[in-house]
């Protein structure tokens, strides 16, 4: 049977409706992908039998498989192949929806997939949108959002979870805080479910330094304004290879107005219900809804350099912190730090001036740095046993063992 089904989904042809089934063992869903027959032929089922899935295809259309009530009892998801510009398709979608598909997630897998085409779509019921061709990972990540639909509906309400958030701040502009945010954010990624945030909406490169090209940005989670949910969400994340996901700051100049404190609140207890932990890239102003995004933080991380202006801007930072009692929750970064003779840093001129300590020194070294923010990877993979790789991951340990004391102080 596992090998009829097979040859049936390599050459597109089988009788019956189903094109092609490949059954796992112990596997909890039942995906049911309605493809065209080009598309179909095209899928490797040896590849889709890596998936924690049942997944079934078939290439009989969308509305045949509508009309065939039996298998739909049979699916938990439904993976189906339309286009978004064709009123048909979306009515037949809209329609399925609303009728016997209304316990049953939907993603649409779209050709030739254009950002407006996914708007369209986000407005739907849709669970999640797929670009035709897609990868397994792509197919995978599809499957994740409608899994959590689907245990959603089954438990009636959303995951009680509460990540710690960490917003990232700079004393001053080029402090490092991006380079920061998105290096903690690879480490942490490689045990946790992470979000990253680019609050820094006017310049924000932290998707660049990731090496990621987004399709979307909080652009559109502003946009969304009371549909922003978990699965509007995830549609905006973009996948970095350790898992990371990050919501980018938008290609265009964005008014800083655009944000108010209320999409802030919104935008970070969805985050935090659906990740381990939340990041912010902050930007370098203090603004209605920069203070909002502060006030939710558990640690606030001030980045900044041994400098004159770093360490006079880093005082009054702490002021404007302490002034909102956050004083307590900021742990200072010290960047492009050059160790003395002993290879030890002097941090004692600035831990007098900003009258706190310095939680971690980072050390000065632009060409693993820059080469690690070119490629989107972490420090450590650029160069083996650099300094700063062991720093930020000392920073990150430490972090985490204060976000536990936060806790358990709380
Ligand atoms: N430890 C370091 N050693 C050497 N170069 C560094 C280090 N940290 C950051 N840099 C370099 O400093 C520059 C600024 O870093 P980054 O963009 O992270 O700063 P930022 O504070 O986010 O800046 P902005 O205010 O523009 O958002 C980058 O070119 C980066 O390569
Ligand atoms: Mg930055």
């Amino acid at each position: 049977m596992a090998l009829l089904a097979r040859l049936g989904a390599f050459s597109g042809k089988a009788t019956g409706p189903a094109v092609a089934a490949v059954p796992r063992e112990g596997a909890e869903l039942r995906v049911t992908m309605v493809l065209a027959p080009q598309t179909a032929a095209k899928l490797d089922s040896g590849r889709l039998a890596a998936l924690t899935a049942e997944v079934r295809v078939l290439d009989t259309g969308f509305a045949a498989f509508a009309a065939n009530a039996p298998l739909i009892r049979r699916t938990d998801l439904l993976v189906v192949q339309l286009d978004p510009d064709n009123a048909a398709d979306v009515a037949a979608l809209e329609s399925f929806a609303a009728g016997p598909g209304q316990r049953i997630p939907v993603v649409a897998a779209v050709e030739n997939l254009t950002i407006s085409a996914t708007r369209t779509l986000l407005r739907s019921s849709i669970a999640d949108v797929l670009p035709i061709p897609f990868s397994l990972e792509e197919l995978a990540q599809a499957i994740d959002a409608g899994r959590d639909r689907v245990s959603r509906a089954a438990t009636g309400g959303g995951p009680a979870h509460q990540a710690n958030i960490i917003a990232v701040q700079g004393a001053l502009g080029g402090m490092g805080t991006s380079m920061v945010a998105t290096q903690l954010a690879q480490i942490w990624a490689a045990d946790r479910q992470v979000l990253l945030i680019d609050l820094d909406v006017q310049r924000g490169n932290a998707a660049l330094y990731l090496n990621l090209k987004p399709r979307l940005s909080i652009a559109d989670l502003i946009e969304a304004e009371d549909r922003l949910d978990a699965e509007f969400l995830r549609m905006v994340v973009e996948r970095h290879q350790t898992g990371l996901g990050v919501v980018a700051a938008p290609a265009d100049m964005n008014p800083l107005d655009a944000l108010t404190p209320e999409f802030i609140e919104r935008l970070l207890d969805v985050a935090a219900q659906n990740y381990d932990l939340v990041l912010l890239d902050m930007p370098g102003v203090w603004i209605d809804w920069s203070a909002a995004a502060m006030q939710k933080a558990d640690l606030i991380l001030l980045v900044s350099q041994m400098t004159v202006s770093g360490v006079q801007q880093g005082r009054r930072q702490l002021d404007v912190l302490e002034a909102n009692n956050l004083g307590e929750r900021v742990r200072l970064v010290m960047n492009r730090m050059t160790p003395g003779l002993f290879g030890k840093y002097d941090l004692t001129d600035a831990e007098q001036v900003l009258r706190n300590k310095i939680h971690t020194a980072l050390s000065n070294d632009y060409p693993t740095v820059s080469a690690a923010l070119d490629e989107g990877k972490a420090v450590g993979q650029m160069k083996l046993k650099a300094r700063i790789d062991k720093e930020l991951r000392g920073l990150a340990a430490g972090l985490v063992q204060d976000l536990a004391a936060v806790e358990v102080g709380a």
